[in-house]
């Protein structure tokens, strides 16, 4: 055997070694990661998605503003949600659009608004750590945020809609005029 067909081997195995690695580290990310449903019963209170697109045509990019520009969508904060929702008169601090239709979950929200607290939402929606996505990449590709997680807008209670696993990705990757540079290994596992 010539040295010339022993390197490519050896880079074989040490790419199989990579693989059982991530599979490792898959399998305790999986083992300790929430259920999307224990992910939702854990939010600090509702959030409907349907009220604010479906009804008051608030656009996704008002809320979730890193879309355009970075790899993250980013959550709102809670001082996003007090432009319209804290009372107009000032009594919780700065004053609001004193949106208030009396519901339950509104009093939740006034009472952080009323102590300046972040709002704690728990991840619904997230790739393990040793996967790389970016927003901005697809939206400038012109993918819609439908493609990935479902409608959205006609949620009362998001949830995720497709498995995003890596088959997944590559399903539409391999679709893509540039497929061989986006099915290479080093674009999502940096
Ligand atoms: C641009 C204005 C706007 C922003 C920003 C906004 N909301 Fe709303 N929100 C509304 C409107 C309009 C309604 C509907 C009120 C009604 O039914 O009369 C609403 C309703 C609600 C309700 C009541 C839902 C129900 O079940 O009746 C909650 C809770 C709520 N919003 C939370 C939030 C939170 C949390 C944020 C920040 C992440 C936020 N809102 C940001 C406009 C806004
Ligand atoms: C008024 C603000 C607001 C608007 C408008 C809005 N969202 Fe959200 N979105 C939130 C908040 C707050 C959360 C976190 C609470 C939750 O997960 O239910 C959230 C959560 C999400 C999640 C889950 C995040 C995770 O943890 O995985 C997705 C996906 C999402 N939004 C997509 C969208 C899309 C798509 C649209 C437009 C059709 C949209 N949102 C419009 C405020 C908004
Ligand atoms: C090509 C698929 C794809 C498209 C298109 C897409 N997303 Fe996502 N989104 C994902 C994936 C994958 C994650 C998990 C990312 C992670 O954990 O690193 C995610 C996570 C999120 C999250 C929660 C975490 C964060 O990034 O802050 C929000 C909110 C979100 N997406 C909103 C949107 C909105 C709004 C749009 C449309 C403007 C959109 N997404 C378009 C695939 C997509
Ligand atoms: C609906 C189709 C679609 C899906 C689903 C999709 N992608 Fe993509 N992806 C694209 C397109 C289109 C591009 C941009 C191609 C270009 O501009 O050359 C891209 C580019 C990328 C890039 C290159 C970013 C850079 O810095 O250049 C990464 C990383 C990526 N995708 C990761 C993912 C991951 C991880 C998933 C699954 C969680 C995923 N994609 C799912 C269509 C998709
Ligand atoms: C378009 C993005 C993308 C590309 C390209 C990609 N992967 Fe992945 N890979 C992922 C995502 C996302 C996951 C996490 C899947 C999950 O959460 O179930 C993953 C998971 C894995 C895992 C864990 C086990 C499994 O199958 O879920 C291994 C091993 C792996 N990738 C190896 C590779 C190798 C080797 C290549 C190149 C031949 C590659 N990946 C190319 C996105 C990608």
């Amino acid at each position: 055997m010539s040295a010339l067909t022993k390197t490519p081997r050896r880079g074989l195995w040490v790419l199989g070694g990579l693989a059982a690695v991530l599979l490792v580290v898959l399998g305790a990310a999986l083992l300790l990661r929430p259920t999307p449903s224990e992910a939702q019963d854990a939010q600090p209170f509702v959030f409907n998605h349907q009220i604010h697109v479906q009804e008051n045509g608030i656009s996704c990019v008002y809320c979730h503003s890193g879309v355009m520009r970075s790899p993250t969508a980013g959550i709102p904060s809670m001082q996003l949600c007090a432009g319209c929702h804290a009372p107009a008169d000032g009594s919780l601090g700065r004053p609001g659009g004193g949106i208030d239709n009396g519901s339950e979950a509104l009093a939740t929200l006034r009472t952080y608004i009323a102590n300046g607290t972040a709002i704690l939402w728990e991840r619904i929606t997230f790739l393990p750590r040793y996967a790389y996505f970016a927003h901005h990449v697809h939206i400038k590709a012109g993918a819609s945020c439908e493609t990935c997680h479902g409608n959205v807008g006609e949620m009362e209670a998001v949830h995720q809609v497709e498995k995003m696993n890596m088959g997944w990705c590559l399903s539409c990757h391999q679709r893509e005029p540039n497929a061989l540079e986006l099915m290479d290994c080093s674009i999502c596992h940096r």
